[in-house]
């Protein structure tokens, strides 16, 4: 072992991961195109109309979209790129220092320059340091900032970025895009900065089902290997066409494929794949089932599986008052109901994919995990069947 190998050999083409490039970027050919015609107003220096928010639940491809646009504004020469993290991003003066255009000599040789903390406080005394920067900055470059997980941005910093983004971005190059869990508008509201809900909102939810099958199929087909049409139906059912599954699935089956010396994905190959996906998948649910132990948001979150499977997409209303009668003593205040559609929505268990007041689960198979751990043996939610390995009390 050299250690040198490259990991498609041995894992294939498909990444399972947070934040990971997917082989196939399928199904955000919209949001692309919008990326796009942003980074195009950069290039020819105009100021772009307004931020961009990606928003959606876990593991739908906002960092993935993310990274692609990145990659975008990189391949070619005209746009600097820059990415915020706000779990680095403690305070005003980091964010400034973040946002702060790097020297030449700093450039080459990683070193800070010697006058940087004097043009700090020497910009300290205007009336908003960041912003000033931000503007000498774009003002010799177009600038895109990209802000990942924008749902843990500090209120104050995040306060800050958007008033300075609203102020060098009306009028010059500067493109400002966030990335976050649905709880990011609230957040953001929060901010009190309140220009945010002019900002273009991109909901990031799962794929169609065209879009899931392309995911699963073209690295494969890049590979040499066919999927055959009964088993391309079943992996896109098993996949929930949930983005963070579809990766999971095909890697499962590529390495089953690949094993089996074949060049064909048959139903043969795909439920020998099964397991080792099904194994990947549960652990990823008991992830979010412990999320909701945590919060304290198992009733509530089981109250609302079973709602769905009764009666299909559900209005804010409907969710109260099934915890209101279904959900015990702890939901009888009318607050706590409120509260804890709103955690639910946060954490993209609600979830809602349209532009109109109706919620649906974030990912379909979740629901019957939950309604599983606590009584095994109730009729799926989702129709994929949540697992084989669904949670089953010790001794079933
Ligand atoms: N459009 C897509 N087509 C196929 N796979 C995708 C797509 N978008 C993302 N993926 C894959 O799904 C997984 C989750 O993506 P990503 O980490 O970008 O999600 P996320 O929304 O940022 O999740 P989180 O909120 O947990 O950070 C990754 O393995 C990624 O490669
Ligand atoms: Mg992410």
């Amino acid at each position: 072992m050299t250690g040198s190998a490259d990991p498609s050999e041995v894992l294939g083409p498909f990444r399972a991961g947070a934040g990971r490039l997917p082989p196939h970027l399928a199904g955000r050919e919209a949001e692309q195109s919008l990326l796009r015609l942003r980074l195009q107003i950069l290039r020819s220096s105009a100021a772009p109309p307004n931020e961009v928010l990606l928003y959606g639940p876990r593991g739908s491809g906002k960092t993935a979209l993310l990274l692609w646009l990145e990659e975008q504004a990189r391949s070619q020469p005209g746009i600097e790129v820059v990415r915020l993290f706000p779990s680095s991003l403690p305070d005003l003066r980091a964010l400034t220092e973040a946002l702060r255009r790097r020297s030449w000599v700093e450039q080459l040789t990683g070193a800070e320059a010697g006058w940087r903390g004097f043009r700090l406080r020497f910009a300290a005394r205007g009336s908003d340091p960041l912003a000033e920067i931000l503007q000498r900055r774009v003002s010799r470059t177009p600038l895109l900032a990209v802000v990942d997980e924008a749902h843990t941005l500090d209120i104050a910093v995040g306060r800050a970025l958007l008033n300075a983004s609203q102020f060098v971005g009306g009028t010059m190059p500067f493109q400002l895009v966030l990335a976050g869990t649905p709880h990011v508008r609230a957040h953001l509201r929060r901010m009190g900065a309140s220009f945010w809900n002019r900002a273009r909102m991109l909901r990031i939810g799962r794929l169609t089902e065209q879009a899931a099958a392309d995911a699963l199929v073209r690295p494969l087909r890049a590979e040499g290997i066919r999927v055959e049409p009964g088993a391309l139906a079943d992996m896109v059912r098993a996949s929930q066409n949930y983005p963070y599954f579809i990766q999971l699935l095909g890697q499962a089956v590529w390495l089953q494929t690949a094993g089996a010396g074949s060049d064909r994905v048959t139903a043969r190959i795909l439920r020998a794949a099964l397991p080792a996906f099904g194994a990947e998948r549960d652990n990823y649910y008991l992830d979010r089932f412990n999320e909701l132990i945590e919060l304290r948001l198992v009733g509530a979150a089981r109250v609302a599986a079973r709602a769905f499977r009764e009666r299909g997409p559900l209005t804010h209303e409907e969710v109260r008052a099934a915890l209101g009668a279904e959900g015990g003593e702890e939901f009888q205040d009318a607050d706590a109901r409120y509260a804890a559609v709103r955690h639910l929505e946060q954490l993209g268990f609600l979830w809602q994919p349209k532009p109109r007041p109706f919620y649906e689960p974030g990912i379909p198979s979740l629901m019957d995990y939950v309604l599983e751990a606590a009584d095994p043996g109730e009729a799926p939610v989702s129709g994929a069947g949540a697992s084989g390995s669904a949670p089953r009390r010790p001794g079933e």
